[in-house]
């Protein structure tokens, strides 16, 4: 893709994505925004350079990302974890899979290690590296703070119960400054703000941000790996989606750098999903009407998340329409067919062919001529006809596709 200096920064990307992550049985939680925020105004206050604070941003933004389901996200609000370790390795084999984040692997797998020790890498105080030791801190300063409750009358009590635990858990210099930087009613106002994205955005004014192609489609691919991450049944979905809608962009004629676009729009149309609980995603049998509501909202939050990512808007609308219908009985937005882009159409029949030829909690992947069956009786009503018939003439290049263990993966 194109993309001019500028264009795509990874500030908006991982804050906006990183809404995502958040999501909890009770709503949103804001936890990585404000323990981003929080990481970040510390490293300013102790000086450190700015690649440091880069790297400190990246993986406090992301630094839950290998919690992955609701339950266990809830385990991590105790002051106290009892297993800190599961999520932590896997957050960091799931980064260290991409050049750009390998920086911030080793300070995900540490996030939780306990200045005194007894850490299953043997490592200890100082050993630690700075970056986990900072995310530790103010991590455990986030998990006190009561929602609805006034933040300014809770600080003194936050800061007393962080005071206990400094020296075992975390880092008595760190906590030191933190304790410095906590005499500020800003800092606690800013935690509870609604300006907190605006707000750590500007902390990292000075540092440079831009995104380029493969940083995109890294961040992309790591996304992917979470959500299809919720259910065994949809360890590759994302991908086959993004591939298929991939392919049949080629077909359609579209631009190389638009194909670059229709992949991401692939990787991240189901981004939604991660504010649906497991129980439900993994449900073996048919949703119950408020369960297939849950189930609706996530193409809406997809959008919404989308959003807030400048130079993302036809990514966006690719990803987001993929339950729209032509005869305007999809959702969320319940489009008219002249509102439904040639992209979302794409990526539409993308997501058909990939969920009818994966196994399912209630049923084995479809064989070709059920799947040509359904697209047929689909096309026309729901799906565009152009592109069902785009893919029933080729059908070959994507059931090989759907076969592959890695579906992007090159021949
Ligand atoms: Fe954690
Ligand atoms: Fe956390
Ligand atoms: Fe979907």
């Amino acid at each position: 893709m194109k993309l001019s200096r500028g264009i795509l920064d990874f500030r908006e990307i991982f804050n906006s994505l990183s809404t995502a992550l958040d999501f909890t049985y009770s709503g949103l939680s804001g936890h990585h925004k404000r323990v981003a925020y929080m990481a970040v105004s510390l490293a300013k206050k102790i000086g450190l350079p700015g690649e440091t604070i880069k790297n400190l941003y990246i993986s406090s933004i992301i630094h839950d990302i290998g919690a992955i389901s609701m339950r266990e996200k809830e385990m991590l609000t105790e002051l106290e974890v009892k297993d800190p370790y599961t999520h932590s390795e896997l957050g960091s084999s799931m980064v260290g899979k991409f050049s750009f984040l390998r920086p911030v692997c080793e300070i995900i797998k540490c996030h939780h290690h306990a200045w005194k020790g007894e850490n299953p890498c043997g490592r200890k105080g100082d050993e630690i590296p700075l970056e986990s030791r900072i995310i530790n801190a103010v991590d455990r300063l986030d998990v006190l703070i009561r929602p609805g409750a006034c933040i300014l009358e809770q600080s003194a009590g936050i800061l007393k119960q962080l005071k206990e635990i400094s020296g075992l858990i975390i880092d008595p210099g760190i906590f030191a400054e933190l304790a410095d930087l906590a005499e500020r009613e800003s800092f606690w106002l800013d935690l509870g703000s609604e300006f907190l994205p605006a707000v750590l955005n500007g902390l990292l004014a000075d540092i440079d941000t831009f995104a380029g192609e493969d940083i995109l489609m890294d961040i992309s691919l790591l996304f992917s790996r979470v959500i299809d991450h919720k259910s065994r049944f949809t360890h590759k979905h994302s991908r086959l989606v993004a591939a298929v809608a991939g392919m049949l962009a080629r077909l359609s004629g579209f631009s190389g750098a638009d194909r670059v676009k229709m992949v991401v729009a692939g990787l991240l149309h189901d981004l939604g999903k991660l504010s649906v609980p497991e129980e439900i995603i993994e449900k073996p049998g048919k949703l119950t009407p408020g369960e297939f509501r849950v189930m609706k909202r996530h193409t809406y939050f997809t959008h919404r998340i989308l959003e807030g990512i400048s130079g993302f808007s036809e990514i966006n609308r690719w990803a987001s329409f993929h339950h729209e219908r032509l005869d305007g009985s999809g959702y969320p937005f319940r489009l008219a067919e002249d509102s439904i882009p040639t992209g979302s159409r794409i990526m539409a029949v993308s997501d058909v062919f990939s969920a009818l030829a994966e196994d399912r909690p209630y049923r084995k992947g479809l064989p070709r001529e059920s799947i040509l069956e359904i697209l047929e009786t689909m096309s026309g009503s729901a799906l565009d006809p152009e592109v069902v018939g785009l893919m029933t003439e080729n059908f070959g290049l994507f059931e090989k596709l759907a076969k592959r263990d890695d579906p992007l993966a090159e021949e």
